[in-house]
């Protein structure tokens, strides 16, 4: 999931957007089923939190960014299409994320629970 119209993307919205979503599943999960909203969203946040659990390859490793603002925010166009570099940020030890890193753990803990009883994995 791209920032805006450019193809950014960030780790710490779309971290807090997962856990807000995953957080309506678990109040309002039977009024998003009985609405016909319940599985399209759990695909998105299926895709969403893989997203995130590949993004932390080790130990205190996360990477919190893809691309790069300067050159991404004067691109528009057809993901197909991009061919700029897509540099990768990442916090670990020695530069430090701690919001985005409990933001994300908070997103995986939420899923855990709503994926628990339909994809455990
Ligand atoms: C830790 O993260 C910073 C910022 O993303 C990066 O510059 C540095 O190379 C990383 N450290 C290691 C050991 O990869």
């Amino acid at each position: 999931m791209y920032d805006a119209g450019d193809h950014m993307k960030f780790g710490f919205p779309m971290a807090f957007t997962a856990t807000v979503l995953l957080w309506t599943i678990l109040e309002y999960g039977d009024q998003m089923k009985a609405a016909q909203h319940l599985a399209p969203a759990l695909d998105a946040l299926k895709w969403i939190t893989d997203y995130l659990v590949n993004a932390h390859p080790s130990e205190n490793v996360l990477y919190i960014q893809v691309g790069n603002p300067k050159d991404d925010h004067a691109c528009w166009e057809r993901p197909e299409d991009m061919k700029e570099k897509r540099p990768l940020t990442q916090v670990n030890t020695s530069t430090l994320g701690t919001e985005v890193a409990a933001e994300t753990a908070a997103a995986l803990a939420s899923a855990s629970l709503v994926f628990k009883s339909s994809d455990s994995a």
